[in-house]
């Protein structure tokens, strides 16, 4: 997939290679030395990214970096980030449109929904053949334990490229404490299981050391050989903890490429989380040191502070791979960006801050009028990367202003300028929406428009639609709701209840009609616009009061799924009852895991 015209910014005089403190040299590329030449003004750069065949262990151009999204595996690992089989779908199909090397979808031995999911990306996504014969590797998470391995395949074998990744521990603490297992069992127990999972015919078998970050370097490099003679293609080492510094990873990396026989034959991997705030750097040094695949997640979510972040990692390769990184580059379509990123944001219920960057909603934003006079002068004073390489268009330039008389045009141009790439039916029930509530307001706002994608296009499949609401409330009785919702077969049904405000007394008699015991754990109502006549953005989490668990892939504990809805309209009730309504459609769109089958079995127990 091709990433075309870029602008980028050499402003400052060139970085030595010296950015990250290990041996590394990077070519002196034709782009390079003319940039080393004339340093002082932005440049625009036009290079046409070609993708090289896929080969499990081996890339045949050494400047690729192969991208693996563990958004739909580690990032759904997030508390509260649950989401449906469908919701995961979209997000592969969109990380598929994006151009991601390999789909991590999920870690298939947590329950019989994840292992559905997984079958079902295999599936659908894992055999789209696209341009240039691009098709995404499908991979699923195992323990080293056969149960993992087998269910892990059972999943992805439906794919053109199938993947199996499977990890044990390997740092002294993780061994001994969690594991409770000597080195030789560790090294014993990776080298078998590599073995197995070959044995299904699995060709392409990724293998992580994991806490590799705060392992001891002689055992890594012994274990990571015995893999690789057990028929391991990937070797990836985690920073589980977060705990390394960028030179300390690119020299953990370095080493490892170093030290390891046999190592020339497989690809060496990052998987860097973010507890100290390093984890784009950390895998940036990694990259640097010689690995090529990089995983990261969108948004950066993920266990705890989360992982690297795919936009922030792609956007710096793309942007000073080739000057300071040795022509580093990726296969990554990045105008599918900030769809990627809204779409991750609203099915995992996890909202980017505002300053994230790349996709925080300031990271374009010019506030100081310093800044804006520099900018408008010449946008590059203070932009090194353009909005539109990320898939944003500048409202100020089209100066589209929606009302009731915008037709189909103008608002399809409008979302495509928020970075909403939208059409057939969604579109179509989203343009209507609008329309319905352009008779009520006067402009539409950004704001307004992004509120009603998140209620129209990001709702989970739907098994009780909202039909109506009516509330009496005030302080001269009791909170009073009726509600009426509609069955998936199509039958309403109609249930009273009285409460100690309005939206208490339609959570009860929407409980009333779906009769699922759940917990609110969290309400929250933002008033998007500004005035009386504001649409109200509502977001829930909620749980089910019988335990609905899956597996923790590192523990092997059952944790309890937490499920998140959002909301938007005029009325504030009728937001938090279409939240509500969203959260339990997506708790009920997870079918129950057999807790028994999986949790708490000799597999979880025995690591
Ligand atoms: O953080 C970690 O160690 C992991 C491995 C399973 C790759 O997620």
């Amino acid at each position: 997939m091709a990433s075309s015209l870029s602008s980028i910014s050499s402003s400052h005089s060139p970085i030595k290679p010296s950015l990250f403190n290990f041996t590394f040299k990077p070519k002196l590329t034709k782009t390079l030395a003319k940039t080393l030449i004339k340093p002082s003004f932005p440049i625009l750069r036009c290079s046409i990214i070609s993708r090289p065949q896929y080969i499990p262990n081996h890339i045949p151009n050494p400047h690729y970096i192969r991208i693996f999204d563990t958004t739909l595996r580690d990032g759904e690992q997030s508390p509260g980030a649950t989401m449906t089989a469908k919701e995961k779908l979209d997000i592969a199909r969109q990380l598929a449109k994006l151009g991601v090397d390999i789909i991590e979808a999920g870690f298939p031995a947590a329950s019989e929904a994840d292992l559905e999911a997984v079958r079902m990306i295999a599936k659908e996504i894992g055999n789209n053949v696209l341009e240039n014969e691009y098709v995404p590797v499908i991979c699923g998470l195992a323990r080293c334990n056969k149960k993992d391995i087998d269910a892990a395949w059972e999943a992805v074998r439906f794919a053109k490229r199938p993947r199996i990744h499977t990890f044990i521990a390997t740092s002294e603490i993780h061994m001994k404490y969690k594991l409770k297992k000597s080195k030789e069992e560790v090294v014993e127990r990776a080298r078998s299981m590599v073995a197995y999972a070959r044995s299904l015919g699995c060709e392409d078998v990724e293998f992580s050391p994991e806490d590799a970050g705060r392992s001891e370097r002689e055992f890594l490099y012994h274990i990571l050989e015995e893999v690789i003679k057990a028929g391991a293609t990937t070797l990836n080492i985690p920073d589980t903890v977060g705990y390394t510094v960028p030179s300390e990873f690119g020299q953990l990396i370095a080493d490892i490429k170093a030290n390891t026989p046999g190592i020339e034959n497989v690809i060496i991997s990052t998987h860097c989380q973010n507890d100290l705030g390093l984890s784009t750097a950390n895998t940036l040094a990694g990259a640097c040191a010689g690995a090529r695949q990089v995983e990261v997640t969108i948004n950066g979510i993920g266990e705890r502070a989360g992982n690297a972040s795919l936009e922030e990692v792609v956007m710096a390769l793309k942007c000073r791979g080739e000057q300071i990184m040795g022509g580093l580059y990726t296969g990554i379509d990045t105008k599918h960006i900030v769809m990627a990123s809204k779409m991750v944001e609203e099915y995992s219920g996890l909202l980017v801050q505002p300053h994230k960057a790349i996709v925080g909603a300031n990271a374009f934003a010019h506030e100081s009028g310093i800044h804006q006079d520099g900018m408008l002068k010449h946008k590059n004073t203070y932009e090194i990367i353009s909005p539109e390489d990320i898939g944003l268009h500048r409202s100020d330039e089209s100066g589209i202003v929606l009302g009731k008389l915008s037709g189909r045009h103008a608002f399809r141009s409008k979302l495509l300028e928020l970075g909403y790439d939208i059409d057939g039916k969604e579109f179509d029930d989203l343009f209507w929406n609008f329309k319905s509530v352009a008779e009520k307001k006067k402009n539409i706002t950004d704001d307004d428009l992004i509120a009603l994608v998140s209620d129209e296009v990001f709702q989970p499949q739907v098994v009780w639609k909202l039909g109506d609401v009516q509330v009496t409330c005030g302080s001269l009785g009791l909170s009073t709701a009726t509600v009426r919702l509609i069955a998936a077969d199509g039958v309403e049904h109609t249930a009273c209840s009285v409460g100690t405000g309005p939206v208490d007394a339609a959570y009860k008699a929407v409980d009333l009609i779906v009769k699922v015991p759940v917990s609110l754990l969290e309400y929250s109502m933002n008033g998007v616009t500004a005035g009386i006549d504001a649409i109200a953005s509502t977001r829930v989490l909620i749980c089910e009061e019988v335990f609905n668990a899956s597996t923790n892939a590192y523990t092997g504990q059952a944790v309890q799924r937490k499920f998140s809805g959002t909301g938007a309209s005029m009325d504030i009730v009728i937001a938090s009852v279409r939240a509500y309504v969203g959260a339990l459609n997506k708790l009920l769109g997870i079918r129950k895991p057999k807790v028994e089958e999986y949790a708490g079995t000799e597999a979880a127990q025995s690591l």
